[in-house]
Parts: C-alpha cells; structure tokens; sequence
C-alpha cells in the first residue's frame, strides 16, 4: 500500500495524480461540474468533479456526499493561485467511505451551549482545527524549551493526600481504607521532591480545582507544567519565566501563521512579546489601581478586572512580584527585607488575559514552614515527607505553573477557556 498523502503536502505533487482521504467540508454544482471542498484535517482542498472526466457513477457519487460525508478522491493536483492552499484537483474517481446523517453544525451561526454540546463534532470546524493545532505547537514548545536547557521530566501523582494550593478548591474522594483523597491541585510539592534529587525538573499535566466560580477564565480540569529549580532565588525565577513565555509565543508566530490567520488574530500583539518584560511590585500595581480610580486595599488579592487594569498599560506581559504573604500559598518564602510580603510573582498577560503564570521562592526554612502550616489548618502528617526536603539539604529554590489553557486562550486571542482543550470541564459542565 502506498503511504496516504495529505493536503498540506500537496504543493510538492503539483501535476502528479494522487488519492484523497477525508471528509466534505462543502459542495456546490452547476450543471455539469461539482465542486467538493475536502478537509482531511491538515488542510483544505477544491477537487473539481467534471462530468466529461469521469464515469456516469462516479458522478453521481459526488452528488451524494452530504457535509462531513467521508469519501476518498484521486485526481490530478493543479497549481492554482486563486485556491485556497495554492492548488486544485482535478477529480478522476470518487469513492463514498460513508454517507453522513444531517449534519447538525451548519454555516448558520450556533449558539455556544449548542456548540459546546456537540463539542465531538465541533472540535470538525476551521477555527477548532487552528487552535488545536497551536495547542499543540505550544505544548512542544513546552517541552522543548525545557528539554533543550537541562531539564528533567518529573511526574507527579495525580492521586493525593493533601492540598497544595488552598484547601477550598479540593475535589475530594474515598481511598479504600486510607479515609479521604483528592484530585491534584498542583504538581509542585512533588515537583520540589525532584528538584532536590535532579536539580532542575518539570511537570506537565492535568491539574484539578473544584472552582465554584462560574468564569471564562476557570476549568476545573486543566494542564499546568511546572519548573522547580534547586538553587534559583526569584529572580533567577522571573528570568526563567520570561524567557520561556518569549520562547512560546515567537516559535507560535514562526510555525503557525496560517492558524493565527485563520483565527483572524492581530498579530501585532504578539510580536511584541519579547524581553525584557516590565517588573512591578505588588505596591507599585496597587500605586497603577489608584491612579485609575480603583478603590483598593493594600492586602488583598487582585481581582480579575485590577489585572486588567494593570496589564493594560503595557505591550508586553507584566511581572508582579512580592505579594502580601496572606494571600499566598503556605510553602512561599517571606521577603527577608519585609515579612508583610512574600517572594511571589504572578505574570499577567497583555489584552485583558489575566494571570497565565503563578510562582514563588520556596520557604526553605524548616520551623518557617511548620508555622506556616499550623496557620494554614493544614494536617502536618501528611507534609512530612515534604518537611523532610528541609531536614535532609535543604537549599533556596523556586518554580512556577504556567496554565495552559489560559496561555492558549490568549495567543488564540479566543474569550473563553472552554475552547482551548479538547473536552472543557467547568462547574455546569461535564459532558461530552
Ligand atoms: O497560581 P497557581 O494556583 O499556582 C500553582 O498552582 C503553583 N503550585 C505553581 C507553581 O509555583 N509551581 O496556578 C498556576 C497557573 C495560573 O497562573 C493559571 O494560569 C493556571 O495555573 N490556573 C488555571 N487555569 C485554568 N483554570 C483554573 N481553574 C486555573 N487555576 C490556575
Ligand atoms: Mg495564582
């Protein structure tokens, strides 16, 4: 059997007959030609189907094809600069793989719960297939920049025994005989296990929060990778974290213009991601509030509409370092220079995206942490082993999780979540 070709490879068989697997995108006729818009997920194709070219049947086959029909097709591939792709084929034979039913997701415009109810068939459309594709790119983009500077793929459990990142968002399980579990909130723990053993490692996977709010920012299932470095203090921290949110979006805006063109995404948004990125402190982005009429209180945690604020006056994303300790997680180190804050950094993304990136110095200070957990009502048992990372070498160290989803959101420039992974779960959502 010869290997399949695919449409994106087309422009090197220019004149060259090949087959066609796919499905119908589209179709129109009149009289004597029929033109069929195939789709095989690398791209898009217009195969010419002219009666005096093929046999009777072969025509009335393609009369038959409905939307998301699959059929494969041979022909001719012509050059053709007027087509979408750069080519056409001239059919010769048309075989039906299988008629479909009506099909529900038609040109007219959906509503989005219509949409997201049939989000099996959806994840079928132009703009689904680019933001897929740069989901992709972005997760080896991921990786790759990790792997290329020393790094070590570390999986962390997703079964756990205790939270990690605030107990309110815990989904919550029985365990056999072993009384309570919980669905990871976050690899870090663990994540800090690794560092200790490998120096620099990362995790990569689905994270878990039961969040209650109802947001376009939340899932309750989405995918964080997670750096943890032995022997990096903040600012080596935010160093890191730069680089590596340049690295994402320029290898996006190199490899997959055509998907950011068929999203309609104003690039020029995205150019501008390169360092260094503004540093602020959590004082100086209280200061911006102010300025902007926001009535805010030194100490609390910045909402969704305070980072637009603060985002907005930049080109670029913004690092907002040193938080108040209190509304912070437990394990993050107190700034030696002012206990009220912690060493914290939050970067928030340019256009209103909000937070893609939460990370912090380690409390490496053992009798530090242990206050910080009977504070936090936190079970000390079950942070033992994690106690032990400061009993046993402990050193100054530090990491970040970058959400995925959220990160794809805003290079897609698409307002919602829910469309950049395969199968969102939120508070009122769980199927398909
Ligand atoms: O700021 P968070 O909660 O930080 C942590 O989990 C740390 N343990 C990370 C670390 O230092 N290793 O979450 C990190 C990022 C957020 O900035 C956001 O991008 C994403 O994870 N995130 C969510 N994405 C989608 N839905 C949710 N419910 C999210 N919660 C957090
Ligand atoms: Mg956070």
């Amino acid at each position: 059997m010869r290997p399949n070709i695919y449409i994106k490879d087309l422009p090197n068989h220019i004149g060259e007959e090949v087959t066609l697997k796919g499905w119908l995108f589209n179709q129109r006729s009149s009289g004597k030609v029929k033109f069929l818009i195939l789709r095989d997920g690398t791209g898009y194709i217009q195969c010419i189907v002219f009666k005096g070219n093929v046999s009777e049947e072969v025509f009335e086959n393609a009369g038959k094809l409905t939307q998301e029909s699959s059929f494969e097709i041979t022909g001719k591939v012509k050059k053709e600069d007027r087509a979408l792709g750069g080519v056409e084929l001239d059919a010769t034979d048309v075989k039906i793989v299988s008629i479909a039913e009506e099909y529900p997701i038609t040109k007219k415009e959906h509503g989005t719960e219509f949409l997201i109810d049939n989000r099996h068939l959806w994840l079928r459309s132009k703009k689904q297939v680019a933001i897929m594709r740069i989901r992709h790119r972005v997760v080896k983009a991921i990786r790759d920049f990790f792997d290329d500077r020393g790094f070590t793929l570390f999986d962390p459990p997703i079964i756990t025994p205790n939270a990690c990142e605030g107990t309110s968002t815990l989904f919550e399980f029985d365990y056999f005989d072993l009384g309570k579990a919980y669905l990871t909130q976050s690899g870090q723990l663990y994540a800090e296990a690794g560092a200790m053993a490998l120096g620099k490692v990362y995790t990569f996977g689905p994270t878990f929060r039961a969040e209650k709010s109802k947001t376009r920012r939340h899932l309750t299932e989405f995918w964080m990778v997670e750096p943890e470095m032995a022997y990096f203090n903040l600012d080596d921290d935010m160093d890191l974290a730069e680089e590596f949110l340049e690295y994402i979006v320029q290898t996006v805006l190199s490899e997959r213009k055509e998907d950011l063109e068929i999203l309609e995404r104003d690039v020029t948004k995205l150019e501008t991601v390169k360092r260094p990125f503004p540093r602020i402190s959590y004082d100086e982005a209280v200061e911006i509030l102010k300025k902007n009429g926001v009535d805010f209180e030194w100490g609390n945690d910045l909402g969704a509409t305070d980072e637009t604020i603060i985002s907005s006056q930049y080109d670029r994303p913004v690092m907002v370092h040193r938080y108040p300790s209190e509304v912070k997680a437990f394990y993050m180190k107190r700034d030696p220079e002012n206990p009220k804050v912690a060493l914290a950094v939050d970067v928030l993304a340019p256009e209103g995206y909000g937070e893609i990136i939460g990370g912090s110095q380690r409390e490496d200070d053992i009798e530090l942490l242990i206050s910080r957990i009977k504070e936090h009502n936190l079970p000390q048992s079950f942070f033992e082993w994690y106690l032990d990372l400061r009993r046993f070498g402990s050193v100054p160290h530090s990491g970040f999780g970058l959400g995925l989803e959220r990160t794809v959101s805003w290079i897609c420039g698409i307002d919602h979540l829910r469309e950049a992974i395969p199968f969102p779960r939120m508070i009122y959502r769980n199927t398909p």
